[in-house]
């Protein structure tokens, strides 16, 4: 599937005051099909593989880059993936209201962050809250999936997984990586990587019925 690519801000810094006005809009989603959903998908080349070979389920990019979310949704109309939604938020102020309670089958956190430095780590995606969101969203048995190809991203990531006690299981035991990603679609930044044959470090995850 040819898609074009188009030039946006690198980064933008999450605690800017602009991106802090929660936004009211609630998501009203299928209750009859499972839906998957991205946390920061950018261009969504990831959600863009994996949609067609699933047409009974929804996908959605959830992304704080307004442009890029005009486009992805310009080019799923233009391409015919007619399962395949973006949406503008800025997740840790927005996604307690955006969808539902158990909304999600399988949540997907592919290279979060820019912010690895320590001095950035306030701007970090994974947190405590969002995890205790992400937990309310997934449905009872749905999966987090998260990959990153910085180690101290991955470990910091698990150690907040592995903290919340009651809320998740790893899939692959305490403390583990999974050894790939299974889902049949590669991001951007993951085919970027491994071109590059770059080490990425991947986790999955079981919502526990708590
Ligand atoms: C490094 S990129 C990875 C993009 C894509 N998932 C991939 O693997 O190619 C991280 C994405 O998360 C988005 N992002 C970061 N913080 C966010 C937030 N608080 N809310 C929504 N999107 C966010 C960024 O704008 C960026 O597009």
């Amino acid at each position: 599937m040819a898609r074009r690519r188009v030039r946006v801000r690198h980064h933008v810094n999450p605690l800017r005051v602009q991106f802090l006005a929660p936004r009211p809009a609630t998501l009203t989603l299928p209750t009859d099909r499972e839906v998957e959903a991205e946390l920061g998908c950018a261009d969504a080349q990831f959600l863009f593989q994996r949609a067609p070979h699933h047409p009974d389920k929804l996908f959605i990019g959830l992304e704080i880059r307004e442009p890029l979310v005009r486009e992805v949704n310009r080019e799923a109309a233009a391409l015919g993936v007619p399962n395949l939604r973006a949406i503008y938020c800025n997740l840790n102020v927005d996604l307690p209201s955006l969808v539902a309670d158990g909304s999600f089958s399988r949540v997907y956190i592919n290279f979060p962050d820019p912010w690895f430095k320590k001095r950035h780590q306030k701007r970090r995606l994974m947190n405590d809250e969002l995890i205790a969101v992400i937990h309310r969203k997934l449905r009872v048995g749905g999966e987090l999936f998260f990959q990153s190809d910085v180690f101290d991203l991955g470990l910091d990531a698990m150690a907040v997984l592995e903290d919340a006690t009651g809320l998740f299981a790893n899939v692959n035991g305490p403390w583990s990586f999974a050894r790939h990603n299974p889902y049949g679609a590669r991001s951007l930044r993951e085919m970027r990587c491994e071109d590059r044959g770059m080490r990425i470090w991947r986790m999955c995850y079981r919502r526990l019925g708590a």
